[in-house]
């Protein structure tokens, strides 16, 4: 009986050791389309992941359509890094890396599309597009 419940506690922690080690976000991101469109590709999943905290009622920065660039942009310098998807924070944020805790959404993680989609946005210049 000892021994049973022994290789239960084993089977447990492997269990949860194996959870960790397979970090969806340490694999290979879906291979996108070039020319991201911040418009056309970046801002419709703003709109639904992320607007309807993102807005003046609720918290900042602003990430309505016609605001989500700006505020990005000029908000926290950390935020984006044109050009280096790797080093941008609002990356660590999606992919629940966050140092300070702030992963976005909250609840629940965008898709590893919609996250490459955005990696590759930033990597091509961040552009307002
Ligand atoms: C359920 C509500 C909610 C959703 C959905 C949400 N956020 Fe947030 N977000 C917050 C709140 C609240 C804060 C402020 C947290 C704080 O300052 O502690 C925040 C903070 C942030 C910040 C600033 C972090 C900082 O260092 O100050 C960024 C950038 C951000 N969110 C991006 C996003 C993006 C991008 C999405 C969509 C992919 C998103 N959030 C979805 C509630 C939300």
């Amino acid at each position: 009986m000892k021994k049973a419940i022994k290789l239960f506690v084993l089977g447990g922690a492997l269990l949860l050791f194996g959870a960790c080690e397979n970090d969806k976000f340490e694999e290979e991101l879906p291979v996108v389309k070039d020319n991201v469109s911040f418009a056309l590709d970046i801002q419709p999943i703003l709109n639904v992941q992320c607007a309807g905290c993102h807005n003046p009622a609720i918290a900042e920065p602003d990430l309505r359509e016609g605001f989500a660039y700006s505020s990005l942009m000029e908000g926290d310098e950390e935020g984006i890094i044109p050009g280096d998807s790797e080093g941008s924070e609002l990356v660590e944020m999606l992919e629940r890396n966050s140092e300070d805790g702030n992963n976005m959404p909250p609840a629940t993680p965008l898709s590893p599309l919609n996250i490459a989609l955005i990696r590759k946005w930033i990597d091509e210049g961040a552009k307002n597009n």
